[in-house]
């Protein structure tokens, strides 16, 4: 499994955790940045790098990080083919993909603290998609997209 992680200065901290457990855990991660917690930044761009990476295949999920884990979150669900899941709780994590598909998981690290936010890390990327009624439900989420595209 490859996973791109992303995130502004809010979520600098949380992404440079991420990364280092899931790479002790031998998961290939990309870093898409931003690279440090100081120099303020503008969240969107690094929702949408990582959001392009996954529609393109480049990586096979995102995870992205901001202050609350929203902003980031917004501009990654833009980009069509994404779904996104801001998550605060393991349960979530757990539905976001076993139900919504979600191919993108989102944290705040001034939110989270560092044991919750693994533990939801570890649960997501250990959760399939169940597929059966739920693809159904995914598939009206694409449609709805395809009706507003220009
Ligand atoms: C940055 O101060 C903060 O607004 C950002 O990290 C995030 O929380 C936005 O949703």
């Amino acid at each position: 499994m490859r996973i791109g992680l992303g995130s502004d200065h809010g979520g600098y901290n949380l992404k440079s955790e991420i990364i280092k457990y899931l790479t002790e855990k031998g998961i290939e991660c990309v870093d898409f940045g931003t690279n440090n917690s100081t120099e303020s930044v503008d969240y969107p761009m690094y929702g949408e790098k990582v959001a392009s990476a996954v529609v393109s295949k480049d990586v096979d999920y995102g995870i992205i990080c901001c202050g609350t884990g929203i902003g980031i979150s917004l501009a990654a669900n833009k980009v069509p083919g994404i779904r996104c899941a801001v998550v605060s709780d393991v349960f979530s994590a757990k539905m976001s993909k076993a139900h919504n598909d979600a191919n993108m998981l989102s944290l705040g690290e001034r939110v989270l603290g560092r044991g919750l936010a693994l533990e939801i890390v570890e649960a997501w990327i250990n959760t399939e998609f169940e597929g059966d009624r739920h693809s159904k439900r995914v598939d009206m989420i694409k449609q709805i997209e395809k009706r507003y595209s220009k």
